[in-house]
């Protein structure tokens, strides 16, 4: 496989940057290709400028025919058009960060705000007008994964925790954009306590991330539905005869 690695961390020699270089180093050796965007290394430029929030999207992002020399020729930066070439040449995509304010750290976000335009990440439609979007679209067929580290122990995440279950703390991130540009979401790496970690601590957390990094191309993925399967009516509202007694995120997800 082709693997996009995302990595948003100030520090390459932090317990993030660790347990990277470790992912990386077992990709190889799987033989798999890995591109990599070091956010922080890059110098990524986190703001949507004037320049890039061209409202003709026909211009801006020409992929209608997956062609990157048609992508290269739109009017996005070139610092635009290199992170949107290595997604489409991607089979998987990880994004790693430490959880900052609950979310990632701004710069990934900034990323996606960036990369993610009209024409890529949303406002794809079929001949009939229905939107691709939420299981299907421009990143279909592509598989993803979280890795994240935290502060907070793993109760706190638990479903009764004080932080709130983890599959909702990340429901923005997997359900909100990675699924809804098509791609497959397999469950994330949580890696937690993550300021207090002893040795072991440690080499029990990378061998967690090594096997998860293992199994990338077979994992199942977290079965969301799909806007166009048929659980949603016309405005996109779960049927009332799906998961009848449950309200909120989890309703989502087909258990
Ligand atoms: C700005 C900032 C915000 C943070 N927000 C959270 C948070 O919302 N929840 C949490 O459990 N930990 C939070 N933390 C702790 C980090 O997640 C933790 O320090 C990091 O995952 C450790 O990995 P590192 O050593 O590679 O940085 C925060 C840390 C910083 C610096």
């Amino acid at each position: 496989m082709n693997i996009l690695w995302v990595y948003a961390h100030p520090d390459a020699r932090s317990l993030n940057g660790s347990l990277r270089d470790a992912a990386l180093e077992q990709l190889l050796v799987d033989g798999h290709t890995v591109e990599q965007s070091d956010l922080y290394a890059m110098q990524w430029n986190p703001v949507v400028q004037p320049a890039d929030y061209d409202h003709d999207p026909a211009e801006r992002f020409k992929v209608a025919t997956a062609s990157s020399s048609a992508l290269a020729a739109g009017t996005q930066t070139p610092d635009i058009v290199a992170e949107q070439q290595k997604l489409l040449r991607a089979d998987a995509v990880v994004l790693q960060f430490p959880l900052w304010w609950f979310s990632m750290p701004a710069i990934m976000k900034g990323w996606v705000d960036r990369v993610f335009v009209e024409g890529l990440g949303y406002g794809i439609k079929r001949p009939d007008g229905r939107s691709l979007r939420y299981g299907d679209g421009m990143l279909a067929g592509k598989r993803a994964m979280v890795v994240l580290s935290m502060g907070g122990s793993e109760h706190t995440v638990s479903p009764r925790g004080i932080n709130g279950d983890l599959d909702e703390m990340l429901y923005p991130i997997q359900h909100g954009i990675l699924f809804y540009t098509g791609m497959s979401v397999l469950p994330p790496v949580l890696v937690a306590s993550a300021d207090r970690m002893t040795e072991t601590d440690y080499a029990a957390a990378e061998s967690e991330l090594l096997q998860r990094v293992k199994g990338l191309p077979t994992d199942r993925p977290i079965p969301y539905r799909t806007q166009n399967g048929g659980d949603y009516d016309r405005r996109f509202v779960l049927r009332s005869t799906i998961d009848a007694e449950n309200t909120g995120l989890r309703v989502h997800t087909e258990r």
